[in-house]
């Protein structure tokens, strides 16, 4: 069950995935399966190659039935793919063990027949014990042994799938369901470990190659080194290899740790002389390491409502233990100097300013934080972390806890972010007699959460939907706006995302301006009655051009467009669109490009690496920081790399997102593949991002005029965090595909 928009945007993760390394392979000789028979409802009986289904209806496999003219249906619908099975097919099989019926994939849940006999199943359906368990991301792929009697080769084969669409879109889909005879060489796969950075400039990726069949499979490994700039080679390995049935191997794979590094990794299997490749830019850091001595590397502005609780974690690196020194801490207000944390309650309408000394055997750092007690919250966009882009609906209290952990453990706490959102999934389906909202059995108890989170200077994020269910099939908040507003009050909540989701529904027909505003304008009015600070996240992607009201909501974020996923495509689509709406971010209301897609994402249960080349992952982080985005990290944290960590602990870049003045870039180039975007910052200097969306490398000299500077007293690259050049009139870059030069100009 999931969100149809999502379902779309996935398609081009999927295709992405087919391309390099999570490919499923497919001999030259396949039949493919492109029509069926298709009926809604359930009968056992379909399942009988012999059933006569003239009268069915015909649909196309590969597209969800909502796709086809089929009516928006959930539950039951059986196919019956007719087929004839060559025997030739088998006859030039090498290994002629089995008939693979791949059916890409699912939504949600199927058992599959050939000729009546059950052949596989994946999810489950409500009538199981355990319930309903949707598994659309699974990858439907049946084998079925060639000596198999239910096989009728050169014969009319029914192919017969029993789907149960348990919301959202249903069907065959994201895919070109075929059949074929397996090899030895499709049970091969690789799988890349994490990149282990080394001494020296050098860094070591591990391969681990798995035979996932009880056949024993010899080849070759061929591991290829090259130097994108100039294409040349740089290293090569070759490696024998022979994996016995069901087994795996590792090896260990070392290359230069530098930009411009593309590994290529091929393995040939023996008897069919076949190839499998997996090619990848190579990872490398740009955030040179931290300093040992302390850095402050918070906002410089704190907004509270007079009368809050207040929660407020220094955000500071360096050597632990700190020493802190605060002085003019507004009254009401405590610091605890173990956990780095002021807490108590927001003091009268004022701005107060409190000075920081941070200290440690090895230095001193000094800030000014101001806070502001007054109407607005989230003076500087919220930074932290979603449940959404990696565990989809399964997410858990524990999950959540563990996010927690590892925000502090590695680190991440001491650079600024500190929210952790539990999105979608965590509704019980029905509502207490009193009609109070509760959450579901893997949340046992949410004001524990809120308390366990506030502990360690993190806020609490939810999420819920004003239809009467969420984007996911859960429980919304339609006719139980206050009373759900006071409950997530009482659980400690600091943040809400308001999801439109079902309301849709509500106001179909109605396409006024106030039917769309009049949702937000509800919960807005209910959680201002709440005693506590909670940021307000719209998110109804763009509609009627939401970041020219909604502010007027209160919002302190909205959504500008459809769901973001991890290819290249989306994140252009959606980083590169946000042209128009500049003029309507800052201090307390934010243009949302929706979350990060870095690290372990997978919207479910199986993630996998973001799909972003190392270069897309420094244009998402540049672009957002460029735009005042909020920052919400969007991965599995107790899997987060090195890279990733890099990548997100860069003071200097997060500074660009932080900064007090809160204006958005604005895009001042935009030639052939180059796109020049500048944000004025609070102290008079700018950023400036040149970005490159060529597929190669792309050379570019920028005359500072062109973007309103005269003359440059510095030219610092912030992901490097050293000045480049001093007294100029321009700069000059050579950018890789799809990659970005971020500086910080003083004039
Ligand atoms: C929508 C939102 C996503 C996520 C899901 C949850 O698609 O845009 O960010 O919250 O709903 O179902």
């Amino acid at each position: 069950m999931k969100p149809f928009k999502i379902v779309k945007a996935l398609f081009f993760l999927f295709l992405i995935g087919q391309a390099s390394f999570k490919a499923v392979a497919q001999n030259g000789n396949a039949v493919y399966l492109k029509e069926a028979k298709f009926s809604i409802g359930n009968d056992n009986a379909w399942a009988d190659s012999a059933f006569n289904d003239l009268n069915w209806k015909n649909i196309k496999v590969g597209d969800v039935w909502q796709e086809q003219g089929y009516p928006d249906y959930h539950g039951f619908a059986w196919y019956r793919i007719h087929v004839i099975i060559p025997s030739s097919l088998k006859k030039q099989s090498v290994w002629g063990d089995s008939l693979r019926i791949f059916l890409a994939h699912v939504n949600d849940v199927d058992e599959t027949y050939l000729n009546g006999k059950k052949i596989g199943k994946t999810g489950s359906y409500p009538q199981d014990a355990g319930g309903y368990v949707s598994k659309w991301p699974a990858i439907r792929s049946y084998h079925v042994a060639a000596n198999d009697q239910a096989i009728k080769w050169d014969q009319d084969n029914v192919i017969a799938v029993k789907v149960y669409d348990g919301g959202g879109s249903g069907g065959i889909f994201m895919g070109q369901p075929y059949i074929d005879m397996l090899e030895k060489f499709d049970g091969i796969s690789f799988e890349q470990t994490a990149v282990k950075f080394l001494p020296k400039q050098q860094a070591e990726r591990s391969l681990n190659l798995e035979n996932k069949f009880n056949t024993t499979v010899s080849g070759k490994l061929h591991f290829k080194v090259i130097n994108e700039l100039n294409k040349k080679t740089v290293l090569e390995k070759n490696t024998n290899i022979t994996l016995t049935p069901l087994s795996h191997k590792t090896y260990a794979l070392q290359f230069p740790q530098l930009e411009g590094i593309r590994l290529i990794y091929e393995f040939t299997e023996n008897e069919t002389g076949k190839t499998k490749t997996i090619t990848e830019i190579a990872p490398y850091l740009l955030t040179p390491a931290p300093s040992q001595k302390p850095e402050f590397n918070g906002a410089s502005v704190l907004g509270v409502h007079p009368g809050s609780p207040v929660i407020y974690k220094i955000a500071a690196s360096g050597k632990k233990p700190f020493k802190y020194r605060l002085q003019n801490l507004p009254k009401g207000l405590a610091f605890d100097q173990e956990k780095g944390l002021i807490t108590g309650v927001a003091p009268q309408q004022g701005e107060y300013h409190v000075n920081i000394v941070i200290s440690n055997k090895l230095g001193t750092a000094k800030a000014i934080l101001k806070i502001k007690s007054g109407k607005q919250l989230a003076l500087t966009p919220p930074m932290g972390w979603n449940s959404w882009n990696c565990w989809g609906l399964t997410v858990s209290d524990a999950k959540v806890r563990s996010s927690a952990n590892a925000m502090i453990n590695k680190g991440l706490v001491d650079y600024g972010w500190t929210y952790i959102n539990i999105d979608d999934g965590w509704q019980a389906p029905v509502r207490e007699k009193n009609g109070d909202i509760v959450a579901n059995e893997k949340f046992p108890d949410m004001k524990g959460l809120g308390s366990f989170l506030h502990q360690q200077g993190l806020k609490f994020g939810i999420y819920s939907s004003p239809g009467t269910t969420t984007c996911g099939g859960y429980m919304g908040s339609l006719n139980h706006e206050a009373q759900d507003a006071t409950t997530y009050n009482y659980w400690g909540v600091d943040y809400l995302k308001y999801d439109l989701c079902s309301y849709s529904n509500q106001i179909a027909g109605d396409t006024s301006l106030l039917a769309q505003q009049k949702p937000y304008m509800l919960m807005r009015d209910k959680l201002a009655q709440q005693p506590r600070d909670i940021i307000y996240s719209l998110c109804q992607y763009g509609i009627k051009d939401v970041w020219k009201w909604g502010r007027q909501m209160n919002g302190n974020l909205w959504r500008t467009t459809e769901d973001i996923t991890d290819t290249w495509q989306s994140l252009r689509g959606i980083g590169f669109s946000q042209i128009n709406n500049a003029a309507y971010a800052g201090p307390s209301g934010w243009n949302d490009p929706d979350m990060l897609i870095v690290g372990q994402v997978g919207w479910g249960e199986n993630l996998h690496q973001t799909h972003l080349t190392p270069y897309e992952q420094y244009t998402h982080m540049s672009l957002w920081c460029m735009l005042s985005a909020p920052l919400l990290i969007g991965c599995d944290m107790d899997k987060l790399d090195d890279f990733t960590l890099n990548l997100l602990k860069n003071r200097e870049v997060i500074a660009l997102d932080q900064d007090e003045l809160g204006k958005q870039a604005e895009r001042l180039i935009n030639e052939k593949n180059i796109q020049v975007w500048v944000k004025p910052l609070s102290d008079g200097s700018k950023a400036i991002g040149i970005f490159n969306l060529a597929d190669d490398y792309s050379g570019y000299n920028l005359d500072l005029e062109k973007v309103k500077i005269n003359k440059a007293s510095i030219v610092r690259d912030v992901w490097q965090q050293k000045n480049i050049s001093k007294n100029t009139k321009r700069i000059v870059c050579n950018i890789p595909p799809h990659g970005v030069r971020l500086y910080r100009i003083t004039s």
